[in-house]
Formats: C-alpha cells, sequence, structure tokens
C-alpha cells in the first residue's frame, strides 16, 4: 500500500468501525510527513488495527522506544483508552503496600468466599525487542533467561513448583496432552496462532517456541513466558481475601526481578507492553463472580456492562477475552484503567466495584457467588 492508500483505508475505517482508537486518532498529516524508514516501522505498529477493523486498540508496539518515538500517533490514543485528557500530565507512581486498607470479600458476605480471583501484571526484558519484533533465537534466548531464573524459585521451599516449556527439544518440554492440560485448567495460555490480532503483529510467529510457563507449587503463583508480552507473572487464588493475592503477586515480582535482567520502563508510561491498553501498572486484576440477577442468567451481559462502567470496571464472559456469553451468570469484572493508578488503587477499584455490584445482585433476586 502506498501512503495515501493507507490514509484513505484508515479513513474508511474510521467511519465503519469508530471505537477502533487507533484509526480514530491515525494522524495523516504526521504520516506523510515521516521518512520512509519511520513509515515503514510505524505500519508494522498499526498493522494489526487495519486488517483487523474490528479492533478496540489497533496497534501494538515492536519495540520499548515506539512509544517515544511515535508519540504524536500513540499518545492520544493511550490517553483515549486510559481516560486522560489532553491537559492533564501522565504521571505512573507504584504503591504496593496492602497494610493500608482491607479488601477482604469474604467479610462482605461468607458466600464471597468462594470467587475465583487472578492478578497479573506485564513485563518485558529491556534488552529485547518487544514480543511483535523478535527472532526464533532471540525468542528462546528469553526463554532461557527465564528458565533459568525459574530454576531459583523451584529450590525455594516458598515456590517450589517447575517450568513448563512447549519449544520443540527444550529440557523442559511437555506433551501436547499436558499442554491441552493446562490450558483446560486456566494455567497455560491458549494457541496463539489462532488470533488474528497478534498474528498480524507478528506476537504470535515462531509458534511454539520460547513459549511456556513457571508454576508453584502451591500452583497459586504462574509466569507466562513469550505470550503477548515477554513475561505474564501473575497470582490466583479462591477466597475473597485481594491483600493476601496482591502480597503474592508483589513477592514473586520481586524476586523475578532480582533474578532477571532489567524490565524496560518509560519515564512517562511506566511499565512498557506490547498493547498500549497494559502500560503503566501493567495490571490486570480480576476476578470471577456469579450475577444471574444483574446478568438474567448470563443471557445479557449488556445491563451489567453498563453499571459495571461507571464503578470503573469491564466485565467480560468468564470464557476469556472476546467471550461474551457469561454461563450462569458468570462474569469476569476487572478495572478497565491501568496507566496513572497505583497498584493499589487498582486492588482498591475493584474490591469497591466487586461489592458493589454484589449489593446490586442482592437487591435484584436470588444469587449464588462462585
Ligand atoms: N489487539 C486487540 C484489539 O485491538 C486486543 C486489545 C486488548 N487486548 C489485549 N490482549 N491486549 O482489539
Amino acid at each position: 500500500m502506498t501512503p495515501e492508500q493507507v490514509i484513505s483505508t484508515l479513513q474508511s475505517i474510521r467511519n465503519t468501525n469508530p471505537d477502533n482508537l487507533m484509526a480514530r486518532h491515525f494522524n495523516a498529516d504526521y504520516f506523510r510527513g515521516l521518512d520512509a524508514g519511520l513509515r515503514q516501522r510505524l505500519m508494522k505498529i498499526i498493522a494489526t488495527g487495519i486488517e483487523n477493523s474490528d479492533s478496540q486498540m489497533g496497534a501494538y508496539a515492536m519495540s520499548p522506544e515506539d512509544y517515544d518515538l511515535f508519540a504524536p500517533m500513540l499518545d492520544p490514543l493511550i490517553r483515549d483508552f486510559h481516560g486522560i485528557p489532553e491537559d492533564v500530565q501522565i504521571a505512573q507512581a507504584h504503591d504496593w503496600d496492602s497494610s493500608k486498607s482491607s479488601c477482604d470479600l469474604g467479610k462482605i458476605d461468607p458466600r464471597l468466599e468462594a470467587v475465583s480471583m487472578r492478578v497479573r501484571v506485564a513485563r518485558n526484558l529491556g534488552s529485547f525487542p518487544l514480543p511483535g519484533a523478535m527472532t526464533r533465537d532471540q525468542r528462546v534466548a528469553l526463554e532461557d533467561l527465564a528458565a533459568e531464573a525459574f530454576t531459583h524459585l523451584c529450590k525455594d521451599t516458598n515456590y517450589g513448583g517447575q517450568y513448563l516449556s512447549i519449544t520443540p527439544g527444550s529440557p523442559y518440554e511437555i506433551d501436547g496432552a499436558e499442554y491441552d492440560r493446562r490450558v483446560a485448567a486456566h494455567q497455560m495460555f491458549k494457541d496463539m496462532s489462532g488470533d488474528r490480532y497478534l498474528n498480524v503483529a507478528g506476537i504470535s510467529a515462531d509458534w511454539p517456541y520460547g513459549r511456556g510457563m513457571y508454576v508453584s507449587g502451591a500452583q497459586d503463583f504462574l509466569v507466562w513466558v513469550g505470550e503477548e508480552d515477554h513475561l505474564r507473572i501473575m497470582a490466583m487464588q479462591t477466597g475473597g481475601n485481594l491483600n493476601a493475592l496482591f502480597k503474592r503477586l508483589h513477592d514473586g515480582l520481586g524476586r523475578l526481578q532480582e533474578l532477571l535482567p532489567a524490565f524496560a520502563t518509560s519515564p512517562v508510561y511506566g511499565n512498557v507492553t506490547s498493547c498500549p491498553t497494559n502500560l503503566g501498572a501493567g495490571m490486570r486484576a480480576s476476578l470471577h463472580m456469579r450475577l444471574p440477577g444483574l446478568t438474567k442468567n448470563g443471557q445479557d451481559l449488556s445491563r451489567v456492562k453498563e453499571d459495571a462502567k461507571s464503578l470503573g470496571l469491564a466485565v467480560r464472559g468468564a470464557g476469556g477475552e472476546h467471550s461474551d456469553a457469561g454461563e450462569g451468570g458468570l462474569v469476569d469484572i476487572s478495572p478497565s484503567v491501568r496507566l496513572g493508578v497505583t497498584e493499589m488503587q487498582i486492588m482498591q477499584r475493584l474490591f469497591d466495584g466487586a461489592a458493589a455490584l454484589w449489593a446490586m445482585e442482592s437487591g435484584s433476586g436470588p444469587s449464588s457467588a462462585e
């Protein structure tokens, strides 16, 4: 495509898909003004949103520097997604001190002790390109570094567990049946080669090389290697005590920080991630809750999505991203803003929002938690 063809394609996507943030903020004059090399680099970043016009975001960074280099294009869509007005300076502070607030859903209603919760952070090593631009050798080299770090966790009685790789020939390689079992158990990530957004960005390339996961002995601390970000570090638990969940994640993250080369950060955007939706705290905290009353038994998520939006939460069906039906009213709720909020603010928002939805649900007929 010539630059003018790109520009006119984006104009038509803007009309047909007004929610595609990349298309919404695409700046034709800026694009025309770039030299051919930079234009080509920017094309690789926005190709996913051109070929997938139904994208919500429509862009993935290829290297940590992209956020600075292409700020005139990327900053407006980052602000739009994270709700930060143009005249407000973006500032990413961190706060992991969970001693200041008690966020225990079980204290609101004992039935909420049965909710399953998960909090993850995305991290990328500064010494490699982001996943969309990695070679197969780089993917495997990064996995080797991570696997070496995990040997220390495995020897530590607080962690234990094992590293499981799907890289052909890896000393940690598991077979297909074991991989399927881990996916079904919601521990391992799905085959990325089926994801059209990631495919166009090159993020799923070389599948399954350089991909794997660490899981602790208690199966409550996990690290994905080689998914949409170099590392996705997560803690999970059944039970409503968010303080315990966040502390487990912070402790594990601290250990990995000691064991690995430095993570990529930006002075403006905090933790650097492939997808602009994950910048900042790089954190997604979610819980699965049964809200049959608010969702008509999972048939209709539109009302609960509206209610949740006013609480700063996004709702998905419990089947993960792009799933909509919430079987029996089981939904996934999570604070949507990740940039400009601290880790503890995210925890508080999830707690307050879950409590508010639960109160609405309890006023709307019989219900049960999960
Ligand atoms: N690239 C997809 C889109 O723009 C997903 C964006 C958010 N999800 C994610 N996993 N990064 O709609």
